[in-house]
Formats: C-alpha cells, structure tokens, sequence
C-alpha cells in the first residue's frame, strides 16, 4: 500500500492507472475506520482492481459548533487497517492541500440538502459535496462507494455526480451493524458505557417500524410517533427527528402507497453525541 499526501501526486498516478486500463474504485473516509468502512472496501475490492482509500477529516462540512477538533484520528491504526484491508493506495492530503489559500468554489446541492441533516447541520452538504467532487477529481474513480448508513449523504452525491455529469458510478453499500444493532461509527468512541447501552433504542426502533409495516400497516406517521417513544425510553436520548420519507426525494412521507420505497430517517442525541440511523422498506 501507497500513502500519498500530494493531490497533484495522487492525480498523476491515477491518470497513469487508467492509461493502464486499471479499473479504479474509490472509498472516501474521515478514518477512525471501523467495520462500516471496511465493508464499503470489501465492495470495492469485488468490483474494482485497484483501490483507493481517502482519509480526509474536511473541515467545511462541520459546523462552527460541532466536533472538527476532537474527531478521532487514529492515523497509524487507521493505516495499519488499511493495509490489511487490501487497499492499494491511501490518499492522506492535510486542509491545506485540499483548501489552499484562495479556494472559494462551494458545490450547492439543491433541496435535498436543507431537509433533515441539512436542517440540522446548515452547510453541511455543500462542505461534503464539495469535497467529494474534489477528491473524485484527484483519484479519477470509475466506482466510488458509500455507505446507506448515511442515506442522505447517499442521495446528494447521487444528485450532485448527476447532475455535473461526474461519470463515476456510485455505489451504494448495505448498513454495517454491532451485534445488537448499533450502527458502526467513528462517533460511537464518544459514548459512556451507559450512553452506548442506551445507543440500542435506534435499532429497537427500527425493528419496532419494521414489524408493524411487515404486518402491513401503512399509517407511517403513526408508526414514526410510536417508534420516537421507544427512544425517549432512554433517558439522555434527544431525537432530532424521526420520520418516514419518500426514498427518493426524503420529502416526509404519511402513508404508504403501495408500489413505493420509503426510509425512516432518525438523528438521536445521547448526551453529546449525534447519532443517525436509517432503515428502508418498499411497500409491497
Ligand atoms: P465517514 O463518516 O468516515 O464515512 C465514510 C463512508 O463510510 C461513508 O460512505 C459512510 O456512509 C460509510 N459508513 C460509515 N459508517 C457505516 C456503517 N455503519 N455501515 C456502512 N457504511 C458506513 O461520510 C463521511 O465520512 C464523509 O462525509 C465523506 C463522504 C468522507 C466526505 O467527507
């Protein structure tokens, strides 16, 4: 495995690798890897020959408020994992060499990206999608992938590769979850042991709407009310918002239509620490 710090580096030795014909995945991170990123780089490994990892924790999709400086960056673990992940290159750039002075272009996703996540975190898309377009930029990928664990994220750079005519595919890449449930994340380490065992309301909630739309409820809102009572069951959660959306548009969703794919969306505060969750269901 390479490390490459140097975007122009990196560019150069990812144009020689198509001159090469070498087909080219990309999996971006902000390291802290856990198995969510590896499962995005076992996908990876199946569909391409060479692959990419990016760590790149980017400062303009965090909000003035929230936890840039104390992200985990574990780095020589990271890479350590990295290695026996299989990836062939690793691409670590600092701030300054993805921002250096005088950069001012910002990517707007459009709607999607001042729903939900957006409403919480104002600017936070356009900082990721900004730094996506610039990272594919730099590596040149023919498949990029991304995890369904953030199904938001997912859907704006869908949006954004589409609509600037990107040419990489994106992939999307199943939910990696501890054995009771919790999704894997980089913020998990910010848990207390209490707060981590409260962390299980998310996927009880999930299996909760699960269950009653698989006995063919469709009042989605109604299952939404009754899923946000199982996570006030813990007592430091706080729910940013939970709620049932149209799996295309995240436009908030009532009730289900037969025919359509919808998600339930959650972001959850225990204590200080944000978690989200997602889980997708097609109605029959
Ligand atoms: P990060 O949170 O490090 O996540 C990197 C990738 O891993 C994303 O595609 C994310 O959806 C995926 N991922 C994280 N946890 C996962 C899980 N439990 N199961 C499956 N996939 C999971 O997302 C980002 O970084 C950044 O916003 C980034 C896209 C790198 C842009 O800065």
């Amino acid at each position: 495995m390479q490390i490459i710090t140097d975007p122009a580096e990196m560019q150069s030795i990812a144009e020689s690798l198509r001159l090469q014909h070498q087909f080219i995945g990309v999996v971006m991170t902000m390291g802290a890897l856990h198995e969510g990123h590896l499962s995005l780089v076992r996908l990876a490994r199946q569909k391409a020959g060479t692959v990419i990892m990016t760590i790149f924790v980017n400062p303009i999709q965090f909000g003035p408020e929230e936890d840039f400086h104390r992200y985990p960056r574990p780095f020589e673990q990271d890479a350590a994992l990295a290695r026996s992940a299989g990836i062939d290159y690793l691409f670590v750039p600092s701030p300054e060499q993805i921002y250096p002075e005088g950069f001012l272009t910002a990517i707007e996703p459009g709607p999607l990206s001042s729903l939900f996540e957006g409403r919480f975190r104002p600017g936070h898309f356009s900082g990721v999608a900004t730094v996506v377009v610039k990272l594919i930029n730099i590596t040149r990928p023919h498949i990029a992938i991304f995890g369904e664990k953030d199904a938001q994220q997912l859907a704006v750079i869908r949006q954004v590769t589409r609509d600037l005519n990107i040419g990489t595919s994106i992939i999307g890449a199943p939910i990696a979850r501890q054995s009771d449930g919790l999704a894997t994340s980089s913020r998990n380490v910010y848990l207390s042991s209490s707060e981590r065992e409260q962390a299980t309301v998310l996927y009880r909630a999930i299996q909760y709407a699960e269950q009653e739309t698989g006995r063919g409820r469709s009042d989605l809102a109604a299952i939404a009310d009754e899923a946000g009572a199982i996570i006030l069951t813990a007592p430091d959660a706080v729910t940013d918002y939970l709620c049932f959306v149209d799996d295309e548009t995240f436009e908030p969703a009532e009730e289900a239509a037969s025919g359509k794919a919808y998600r339930l969306v959650m972001a959850v505060r225990i204590g200080t620490t944000r978690l989200i969750d997602n889980w997708r269901f097609a109605c029959p």
